[in-house]
């Protein structure tokens, strides 16, 4: 709607759209509001798809969409860790690549935060959640500092772009502005929003509102970040910069190698529209996405869609047949990102039964339930793969970068702050050990100190070789390097 219409006009266009699809009662305390208020909301319906929202009311919302598997589903095939003799030579070359790629300015940073945390109990946005086992630094000043290793060592710009969504922007903003934007320069750092998705109202279908201005608003899954780079002109910014590729990541991982010349060089190398990395899976059952070929297709299966026999079978070697899970780690192409956006690219949604806090129409009080009761809509970046002609798949290793921060601290619960700080510091232990340094364990193999390296001192263990180290860690000992 052009920013010049009348208030009126504007109205009678909402008005209009949501007769048309049954859901005007959003507008019902329109009168009652300010002009402010009625701006608010207005500002709110006209950045909605309606007929998609009408769409999905039908095939999501009033039942569950059957999810179809793929008739033919074979795993993925990826790069080995550590390359096969045949591999070496071009492991080598890629590396190299991915070093002139990052020291020609051609690779951008981008980290999705427009999530909730809600599993983590945090109330900020999560980046600032105090991620490390010594200094407690946030997840956001991680990235900052990988940014500025690379940058020194590189001698180059690394630009980084941080998606939020309208429930954090302001706030995210805030923390960089109060922190110095985290040493990193001002103009190299980018925030927008992504795009939100009404809640509605399980059994009905209606949209649920928050309050009478408002909307029962939530981020649209990071599937919206491959829109949202575009619409916001981030992709246009790097287009100026000359940037070619873009290292995708989550806010919760604190290990993320955040550019990782490999993994850009063999993405490059492969010309890949986007690339994965994926580690080896636990168990059967563990709670990631899946790499598999669907109908030779390029596909992440997530946990939860993936059918138990598939999970359980075995190779000829007795090892897990799907054995690549995925951790959300992604190489994406600048030009796959605009020719997305020139078609008219639609990624599935999936459907989440959610308890979605609301405003009771009658009483206008804000209702907590106890139960789901809405259902929220939400697309996955992965769902891009299957549209690349080509993706590769590199394999990374547990210990030197996956330790995520997504559930509250409690005994026996995985992927919290308390079980991230331990790998964090298994980490830091490998990679002393690697350096000749001696370093205790204890009996389940986990490293008997804290230990801290910043990632602005090393982000490999090579970067240690020319620090100064200690001879031995004691157990029990504090160190930060
Ligand atoms: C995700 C992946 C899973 C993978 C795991 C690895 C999905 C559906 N699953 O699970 O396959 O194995 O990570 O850690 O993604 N985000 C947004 N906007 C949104 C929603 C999320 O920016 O609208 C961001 C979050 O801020 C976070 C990331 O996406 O950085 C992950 O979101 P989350 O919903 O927590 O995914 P997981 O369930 O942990």
């Amino acid at each position: 709607m052009d920013q010049a219409s009348s208030i009126e006009d504007r109205f009678a266009a909402a008005l209009s759209v949501l007769e048309k699809i049954k859901q005007e009662h959003v507008l019902t305390f329109y009168n009652t509001l300010d002009a402010a208020s009625k701006d608010r909301l207005l500002d709110q319906i006209e950045k909605i798809d309606w007929e998609e929202v009408a769409r999905l009311r039908e095939t999501h919302v009033l039942k569950d969409p059957e999810m179809k598997i793929a008739e033919n589903i074979e795993p993925a095939p990826f790069y080995p860790n550590t390359p096969t003799d045949d591999l070496k030579k071009k492991y080598a070359e890629a590396e190299k690549l991915g070093e002139k790629l990052i020291g020609d300015n051609r690779v951008a940073a981008f980290c999705v935060a427009g999530g909730q945390g809600t599993r983590l109990g945090f109330s900020g946005p999560k980046g600032m959640y105090p991620a490390t086992p010594i200094r407690e630094v946030s997840l956001f000043s991680c990235f900052a500092d990988y940014i500025r290793n690379m940058q020194r060592k590189f001698k180059c710009v690394i630009p980084f772009y941080v998606m939020t969504s309208p429930l954090n922007h302001n706030e995210t903003i805030k923390y960089f502005r109060d922190n110095n934007y985290l040493g990193l320069d001002e103009k190299n750092v980018m925030f927008f929003p992504q795009a939100m998705m009404p809640g509605m109202e399980r059994s009905s279908g209606k949209v649920l509102m928050a309050s009478v201005d408002s909307l029962a608003l939530s981020p649209n899954g990071h599937g919206g970040s491959l829109k949202a780079l575009y619409t916001s002109g981030a992709i246009h910014d790097m287009r100026e910069r000359g940037v070619q590729h873009i290292s995708y990541v989550q806010v919760d991982n604190p290990l993320v190698k955040l550019i990782d010349p490999l993994f850009i060089g063999l993405h490059a190398m492969d010309e890949a529209e986007m690339s994965s990395k994926m580690l080896s899976k636990r168990d059967p059952f563990e709670k990631v996405g899946n790499f598999c070929l669907a109908d030779g297709r390029m596909s992440v299966i997530e946990y939860s869609d993936m059918p138990d026999e598939l999970a359980v079978e075995k190779n000829d070697q007795g090892e897990l047949k799907y054995c690549g899970g995925s951790i959300a780690i992604h190489m994406i192409s600048v030009s796959f990102v605009e020719q997305l956006n020139k078609g008219a690219f639609r990624l599935p949604f999936h459907r989440a039964e959610k308890k979605v806090p609301y405003m009771d129409m009658e009483s206008k009080l804000p209702v907590s339930p106890s139960e789901p009761n809405g259902v929220k809509l939400e697309t996955f970046v992965f769902d891009a793969l299957p549209l690349c002609d080509t993706s590769i798949v590199y394999e990374t290793l547990r210990e030197e970068e996956f330790a995520p921060i997504k559930n509250a601290d409690g005994p026996g619960v995985l992927d919290s702050p308390a079980t991230s700080k331990q790998m964090q510091s298994n980490r830091a232990g490998k990679w002393l050990k690697a350096n000749g340094v001696e370093v205790p364990l204890d009996a389940n193999g986990n490293v008997d100190a804290t230990i801290e390296v910043s990632q602005l001192t090393a982000v490999c263990a090579e970067d240690l070789e020319t620090h100064p180290l200690p001879k031995e860690v004691k157990r029990g000992a504090e160190i930060l390097l």
